[in-house]
């Protein structure tokens, strides 16, 4: 496949140099006119997107049907060629990541090429500083496991991808932080590194490719933020895992204030596969902007909670249906899905019916893919209280530099404990929306934003539900809550409550 695709790439070169006869050019690229009967209309749009073939599958050993050993590996692909990958140079292997229109898995979807590309500015080997890549293994936000099963089952993809990337960046190491409860992760990760650098494939001469190149393990103490990726800097440096302000971005002034880029797991461990069957085979699946194959973790209310690698693209609900044996009691026992972890804005059912997995089709339905962890919640659940948790857990979460975010995620905390028993007046829906409202784009890191946006789902879905709450408490306490919670018979109490009510 590598061979086949380098003639093809040096083809295509020459015709495009115009070095090869016309009909020669036609045939070796269908973008440049051919004779009368070659057919070079565009190839027609790709409407349907879903059920991956196994060939397709980057990650084979995701259910650990064979070893995690690097014999194993070898055997199903990893460390295949990657000499020449690395010979063929930092440009080269960029372009071949834009190529493929791969975005960071690990939430945010920004373009890995075009990040990665930043650590080579202009000059940038006049440097004398060390240079790292950064692997984000934290996988803190609730719903995720799929980093998780990279590690667990193919360590060799994720070590092998820390190089062909490091190469990419002209990095001199990898540090791969890895939350602290992943321990037998962990176990496993160190002693496929070990092989690797036993078998002369990191380390001094990676490969045989004149390159050098480390790779270190560093195990996290298990806060969320540390998966911000300055707040993963600084713990990885000995300090409290707090995010920096940006600028300087990491790529500037990183790790040890060397240059330094972090990457999600994922991203990282897809770069070789690409490099090996070229960008162009991974653009292939998935609409534009959205390429590739895609590792999709299913939980809640579904018959076989799972992670799959899909194509990107995919239909929610077939996803659903096809790989977890649709949701309990049925397509029609749906209540909501949180699309792309927790910090996503849940989906009620009538937009689930027919909403795709990309990050552009959840962003259009106003909520994300994120790390494209779905939670399936059925008809059982108890809407309010599940979002409610949820701020439970950001406000723990806060590491409290910012003052929206340290405050606001206690209050819409506090609030939502009320809301979830009804405790409350209408008009504080609207106060509630105001306060997340207020937060967002006002903080140093995207915690704030995390704690918002499932509120504003909720608020924008299920308004009936909290209301209907507050006209039971209502019906049951002999009238509503005052703001803040108090009794509706507060003041006659003699009980102190806030001026004005
Ligand atoms: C609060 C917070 C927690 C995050 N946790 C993780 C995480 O556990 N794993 C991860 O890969 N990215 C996490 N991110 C995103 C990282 O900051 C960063 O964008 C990502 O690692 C970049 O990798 P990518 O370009 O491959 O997506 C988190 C971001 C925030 C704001
Ligand atoms: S947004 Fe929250 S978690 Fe992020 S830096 Fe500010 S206080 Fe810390």
């Amino acid at each position: 496949m590598f061979a086949v695709r380098n003639s093809t790439t040096r083809t295509v070169a020459a015709a495009a140099a115009g070095r090869l006869p016309y009909a020669t050019r036609s045939a070796a690229a269908g973008t440049i006119r051919g004779l009368a009967t070659v057919n070079d209309a565009p190839k027609p749009k790709k409407t349907k997107f879903g059920g991956l073939k196994d060939q397709d599958r980057i990650f084979q050993n995701l259910y650990g049907q064979h070893g995690a050993d690097l014999k194993s590996a070898q055997k199903y692909g990893d460390w295949y060629k990657t000499k020449e990958i690395l010979l063929k140079g930092h440009d080269w292997i960029i372009n071949e990541i834009k190529t493929s229109g791969l975005r960071g898995r690990g939430g945010a979807g920004f373009p890995s090429g075009m990040k990665w590309s930043f650590m080579n500015p202009a000059g940038w080997e006049k440097g004398n500083t060390p240079r790292y890549l950064v692997v984000n293994a934290d996988e803190g936000e609730p719903g995720t496991c799929k980093d998780r099963e990279i590690m667990r089952k193919d360590p060799h993809k994720l070590i092998e991808g820390c190089l062909v990337a490091g190469r990419a960046m002209n990095a001199t190491a990898a540090y791969i932080y890895i939350r602290g409860e992943f321990y037998h992760e962990a176990t496993i990760l160190q002693r496929a590194i070990q092989e690797a650098y036993a078998a002369g494939l990191i380390g001094k001469n990676a490969c045989g490719s004149g390159y050098d190149f480390d790779v270190f393990v560093h195990r996290g103490m298990g806060a969320y933020v540390c998966g911000e990726e300055t707040s993963l800097i600084e713990s990885l440096e000995g300090k409290p895992g707090k995010p920096r302000l940006k600028p300087p971005f990491p790529a500037a002034v990183g790790l040890f204030g060397c240059p330094s880029t972090v990457a999600n797991v994922e991203t990282v461990a897809v770069a070789p596969t690409i490099c090996r069957r070229g960008g162009d085979w991974f653009a292939s699946f998935g609409r534009e902007r959205n390429a590739g194959t895609k590792l999709f973790c299913i939980s809640g209310h579904v018959n076989n909670p799972c992670t799959v690698e899909e194509e990107m693209s995919i239909p929610l609900r077939e996803l659903i249906d096809k790989h977890c044996g649709g949701v309990k009691g049925g397509w029609d026992n749906l209540l909501a899905v949180i699309p792309g972890g927790s910090s996503t804005p849940v989906l009620p059912k009538s937009i689930c019916d027919d909403v795709l997995m990309d990050f552009d089709a959840l962003k259009d339905a106003q909520s994300g893919l994120g790390t494209a962890a779905v939670i399936v919640m059925d008809k059982s659940t108890d809407i309010v209280r599940a979002i409610s948790r949820l701020s439970k857990f950001y406000k723990h979460e806060s590491c409290g530099q910012c003052t929206p975010c340290r405050e606001g995620s206690t209050w819409t905390y506090q609030i939502m404990n009320r809301f979830e028993k009804g405790q409350g007046r209408t008009r504080e829906i609207d106060m509630l929306q105001e306060l997340t409202k207020q937060v967002e784009g006002h903080t140093i890191c995207a915690l704030g934003e995390a704690f918002a946006w499932p509120i504003q789902g909720l608020i924008r879905h299920f308004r009936p539900e909290l209301e209907k709450r507050m006209a039971d408490f209502a019906a049951q306490h002999g009238g509503a809550a005052l703001a803040g919670g108090h009794a509706h018979n507060a003041r006659d109490l003699g009980k102190l409550i806030a001026p004005g009510q």
